[in-house]
């Protein structure tokens, strides 16, 4: 079986669902149920004995080593973490607590269970490392886009402490033989996407009719990859990568935010029309966020090289099966639509 970390949130969830439709490998999933954790994500495995749910923190480390010993698991897949950039200039204490100590507190516990393996079972074992090419700081237009062996430059206190994480797990293996992998990845988007990032934002602010929050003059460029695609991106390299190295995995697909916003609103338009008018006359520009990246780019030529990986979406099918999504489960929308949810809407766009 495998350990997934985090596998209650947003990429999480969609990993454990893809995993156990392909295999009948089972999956102990340990998430602390953060704002951004959602069992109702994981409710198609509700009774499915293939699935172990558990609710508790990466940093409690008499848990994971309960955890480890009791299962035994040949592989762990990290993705627990906070996430989300805007909420680590606000406060970013938590993303130190999770991202780096946490982190530090997973890497012990699997150093300590790995030690206790035999040659063949020490030999087989993976440390998966899910992180982000925020790590490499910002690029400008005509940089070429993030490979594996750039300088890390991360500029917000996520990227820092996700930097940070991705160190503690390179120092892991080459001090302690650990048998690690990392991926850093572009922009994810699909389904089960908490509606306090870019995408899911726009589509639930566009259908309530309330203002399109684009920060500064909307030109910033990320790199989209649709969330399944990222999945199957993890599973090769959990089953190919070779130990001790990095993979960068991306969509090839660099847009602008401002494009991605008119993008979604045309979606809408088409697919459920607003009689009050065209959705994209609801775009508001707002103060930009401090330190702001203005490029990622990804250079996924490594993993396809190596391992035959490239992502089965384009943007165009890919933001048309996530908008189709959202539309179909606007009850799983007004359930994450919390009260802490509206808090957090308050604080961080009222004075934009
Ligand atoms: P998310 O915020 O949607 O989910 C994070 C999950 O981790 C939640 O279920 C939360 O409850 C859980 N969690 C948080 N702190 C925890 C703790 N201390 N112990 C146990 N569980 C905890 O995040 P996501 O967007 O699904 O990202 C998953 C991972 O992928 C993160 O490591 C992130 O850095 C990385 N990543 C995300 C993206 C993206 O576009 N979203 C891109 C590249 C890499
Ligand atoms: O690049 C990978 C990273 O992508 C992941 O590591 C992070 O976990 C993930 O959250 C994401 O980070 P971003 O900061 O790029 O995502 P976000 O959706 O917050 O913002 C995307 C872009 O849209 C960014 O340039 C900021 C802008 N934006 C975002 C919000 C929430 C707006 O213009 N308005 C908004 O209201």
């Amino acid at each position: 079986m495998i350990l997934v970390t985090g596998g209650a949130g947003f990429i999480g969830s969609n990993f454990v669902l893809d995993w156990l439709a392909q295999s009948d490998e089972p999956v102990v999933n340990l998430d602390a149920l953060t704002y951004a954790g959602n069992r109702a994500n994981l409710a198609a495995l509700d009774g499915d004995a293939r699935h172990v749910f558990v609710h508790g923190d990466i940093g409690d480390r008499a848990l994971v080593d309960g955890l480890l010993a009791t299962h035994r698991p040949r592989a762990i897949v990290h993705f627990a973490a906070e996430s989300h950039v805007d909420r680590s200039i606000h406060g970013p204490g938590a993303f130190v607590k999770t991202n780096v100590e946490g982190t530090f507190t997973l890497l012990e516990a699997a150093r300590g269970f790995w030690n206790t393996l035999d040659g063949a079972g020490k030999a087989a074992f993976r440390f998966h490392h899910v992180s982000t090419d925020e790590v490499y700081g910002s690029l400008k237009p005509s940089d070429p886009p993030f490979a594996e062996t750039n300088p890390y430059e991360p500029n917000s206190p996520y990227s820092a402490s996700k930097a940070a994480s991705d160190h503690l797990v390179r120092a892991w293996h080459h001090t302690y033989g650990l048998p690690v992998l990392t991926t850093n990845c572009s922009n994810n988007y699909g389904p089960y996407h908490f509606p306090e990032k870019l995408i899911p934002l726009m589509i639930v602010n566009a259908l309530a009719g309330k203002p399109l929050p684009v920060y500064g003059d909307g030109r910033q460029i990320r790199d989209w990859l649709y969330v399944k695609d990222h999945c199957s991106g993890i599973r090769a390299v959990l089953a190919g990568g070779r130990v001790g190295e990095t993979y960068n995995i991306g969509g090839w697909n660099e847009m602008a935010n401002i494009d991605i916003v008119h993008t979604v609103c045309a979606l809408l338009d088409e697919l459920r029309p607003d009689p009050a008018g065209p959705y994209a006359r609801l775009i508001t520009h707002v103060t930009d966020r401090p330190g702001h990246d203005r490029r990622y780019a990804i250079d996924a030529r490594k993993i396809e090289r190596e391992l035959g990986w490239r992502p089965a979406e384009t943007f165009a099918t890919g933001i048309r099966k996530t908008v189709q999504w959202y539309l179909d489960n606007a009850a799983w929308v007004a359930n994450v639509q919390s009260g802490a949810y509206q808090d957090w809407i308050g604080t961080h766009y009222s004075a934009r």
